[in-house]
């Protein structure tokens, strides 16, 4: 098959290409390098031994990406491209919502333009906001906190009401966490290029000396610690969900949503911990005030998740700091 990754030099795109590229199929990127680099193409292409198609394009640019889309022969989508940062995302509300939602809206534009029909959405857990109860099921309640979530909220709203109406869609909506690590290689990881505010890439770039410090934002939420509780999910799981999820698009139609997480919360502090403990360091930390927008705790229900894309376990938080540190200690930019 024919995929095209909109956003597919990011962090999960390039990481998503390389597995598509090594399970066979035909990989076109299509990323307007915001916040990746094109140097990213060559490394997918020593990762899989096959180079992927690129096209440096906004997924606004709706009559570039049709003709993108119909010159490839286009079979299925992943839309991952977007602006993502819950605290970014305050400052910038317009940015986001234009972002997040005129792109989708131009990648359906152009999908139905030249027939394309499966889709794959880059969602987020974020778009649960405070939940009643953690771990989080697709049933709880949507109740975005921030810009950021919201823009996806209104995205998943927006795919679910194309597929009730036209009955040839399937979409598959992949309510991410909080994923983070690096290809195991060590060639491909999370490499901003625009922001680096993630706690995962904040812990490297202060392991590696570039941060003097881990900036912990909120000791005070009602958790065992104090501290924010997320749901970190390594990469290539993530990867692997999507490649999942690309089949069962295959073979349905409608709009599905799924939480893609490991289903256990971790706390800020118990990151750094075993951040410190896999690289056996220390770990500096400066406590500060909450970050506008963050909630207590997401975790994720995987229950449904497992059973819709035949996922079976989950690679844990000391493999995400080994292939994260990998990743970063090996990079010379
Ligand atoms: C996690 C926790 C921070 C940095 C991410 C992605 C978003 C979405 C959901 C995919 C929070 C705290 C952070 C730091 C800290 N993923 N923190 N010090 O906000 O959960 O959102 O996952 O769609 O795209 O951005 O992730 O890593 O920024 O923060 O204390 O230096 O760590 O306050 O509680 P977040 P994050």
């Amino acid at each position: 098959m024919t995929i095209v990754l909109t956003g597919g030099c990011g962090f999960i795109g390039s990481h998503q290409a390389v597995a598509l590229l090594e399970a066979g199929h035909d990989v076109v990127l299509v990323d307007d390098l915001s916040n990746a680099r094109e140097s990213v193409v060559d490394r997918i292409a020593e990762i899989a031994g096959r180079r992927p198609e690129f096209h440096a394009t906004d997924v606004r640019d709706t009559e570039a990406l049709t003709k993108v889309l119909a010159a490839s022969g286009c079979d299925s989508i992943i839309h991952f491209a977007g602006l993502k940062h819950v605290s970014e995302s305050m400052e910038r509300a317009i940015d986001y919502l234009d972002v997040n939602l005129a792109g989708l809206t131009s990648v359906l534009k152009a999908a139905d333009t030249t027939g394309v029909r499966r889709l794959v959405f880059s969602s987020s857990g974020s778009i649960y906001g405070p939940a009643e109860r953690v771990p989080i099921p697709e049933t709880a309640p949507v109740n975005p906190t921030n810009p950021y979530s919201r823009s996806k909220a209104l995205c998943e709203q927006v795919l679910a009401q194309v597929c009730a109406v036209d009955p040839s869609w399937s979409v598959m909506s992949l309510r991410y966490f909080n994923p983070a690590g690096a290809h195991p290689s060590g060639l491909i990881g999370e490499d901003p290029t625009h922001l680096i505010s993630n706690l995962v890439p904040v812990i490297m770039e202060t392991v590696n000396g570039a941060f003097d410090s881990v900036p912990i934002f909120g000791t005070d939420f009602d958790t065992d610690d104090g501290t924010a509780v997320r749901d970190y999910i390594h990469v290539m799981d993530v990867v692997e969900a999507h490649a999942a999820a690309l089949d069962v698009v295959k073979t349905t139609t409608g709009f599905e949503a799924l939480n893609i997480g490991r289903g256990e919360g971790v706390s800020v502090r118990q990151l750094i911990t075993a951040a410190g403990d896999v690289l056996d360091r220390p770990i500096p930390t400066v406590e500060h005030p909450r970050r506008t927008g963050d909630v207590a705790a997401l975790a994720a229900d995987t229950t449904r998740s497992k059973k819709r894309l035949g996922i079976h376990d989950y690679r844990g938080v000391d493999t995400i700091f080994r292939d994260a540190w990998r990743f970063r200690a090996g990079r010379t930019t």
